[in-house]
């Protein structure tokens, strides 16, 4: 198929904040928050933006591909929202970077990224591109309620991003919606009008967790099961599955039901928390980094989440 990572970069703010910490704001403690969910720590923004975050993990991204702003040919950025809702987080990147190309945002919750490289795919394979940014930022401590004890433990921010270029890695590819508006939550926020009469809806993230958790652990299954057919390998071919971070608790179920070993699942949620779909580009950098991916490797990426959204695919680096 269609593209090749070329290039990896991320960025997470400054305060690192421990769940020792967050005991100090909510009832909870660190017992809880490790056994439940794996975090022990977040990366949390105060004087970043998430065009901050944004900009930086792309220059990162262009530095190691060895490329300029002005070679890219779009620009896909997956975020809940940015600062604006106009002008678009993918335009204050293209300007921070010096490219003149076509950006534009996508939101599919912490699916984002998954569906950001199934965009830039359509855009290979019609011949419109040779060379695409995808980024996702996410500064999701910004969404939620920090008195509800059952969500704020669980977030934090960051972003990654990826520079790919037309190629062979992708394997295959596969993305998911299932409309709802019950199980996971963030109202957008309206300016008053003399006119409106719409219910307000509430901006704070709200999730009902036990059935997103369900939802979550059917979709990894099906979806890893689905693009690894199709790319016609199994579990053993795979040198790292790379899931979006939101509970460590998932990976051991999907370990045992995809064959998967501990060493083969990349485990970054002990220290980013869930950081919605920046999660599988930070993770995917950090390998990078720590030299535990290389050429020829074969990757699995999976994601879930608001929407309800899935995907997966499979890369070889
Ligand atoms: N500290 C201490 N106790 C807590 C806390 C806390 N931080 N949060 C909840 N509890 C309590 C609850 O009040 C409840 O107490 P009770 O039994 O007396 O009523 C008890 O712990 C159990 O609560 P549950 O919600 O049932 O806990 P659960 O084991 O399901 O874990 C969790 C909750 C971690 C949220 C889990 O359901 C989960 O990970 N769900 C999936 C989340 C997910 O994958 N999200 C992805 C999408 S996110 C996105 O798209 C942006």
């Amino acid at each position: 198929m269609s593209f090749q990572i070329v290039g990896t970069g991320r960025s997470t703010p400054a305060l690192v904040l421990t769940n020792d910490m967050i005991s100090q704001i909510v009832d909870t403690d660190d017992e809880w928050i490790t056994s439940r969910t794996g975090i022990k720590s977040r990366f949390i923004s105060t004087d970043e933006t998430v065009e901050d975050l944004a900009t930086e993990a792309t220059k990162r991204a262009l530095e190691s591909a060895g490329i300029d702003g002005h070679e890219i040919d779009l620009i896909i950025c997956s975020s809940f929202h940015g600062e604006y809702l106009s002008p678009s987080l993918s335009c204050l990147i293209q300007r921070n970077i010096g490219a003149s190309c076509p950006a534009f945002d996508i939101n599919a919750a912490c699916t984002g990224f998954v569906y950001g490289l199934d965009v830039a795919d359509a855009y290979f394979s019609s011949g419109k591109a040779e060379t695409i940014l995808v980024i996702a930022a996410e500064v999701m401590t910004r969404h939620i309620d920090w008195s509800d004890r059952s969500t704020c433990v669980l977030f934090g921010d960051g972003a990654g991003a990826v520079v790919l270029k037309k190629g062979k890695g992708l394997k295959s590819i596969k993305i998911t919606a299932k409309g709802d508006d019950n199980l996971l939550t963030i109202g957008s926020v309206f300016c008053e009008s003399p006119f409106a009469k719409q219910p307000k809806i509430d901006p704070n993230f709200r999730m009902q967790g036990s059935e997103v958790f369900k939802f979550a652990v059917t979709s990894i299954i099906k979806d890893v099961k689905s693009v690894m057919k199709e790319a016609g390998i199994t579990a053993s071919d795979v040198k790292m599955l790379v899931p979006h971070q939101a509970n460590s608790r998932f990976f051991q179920i999907v370990m045992d039901k995809l064959g998967f070993k501990e060493d083969q699942v990349a485990l970054g949620i002990d220290h980013y928390g869930n950081t919605s779909s920046a999660s599988i580009p930070l993770m995917l950098d950090e390998l990078m980094e720590e030299g535990k991916l290389s050429s020829g490797d074969i990757i699995v990426l999976t994601a879930f989440g608001g929407g309800l959204t899935s995907g997966a695919c499979v890369i070889e680096i």
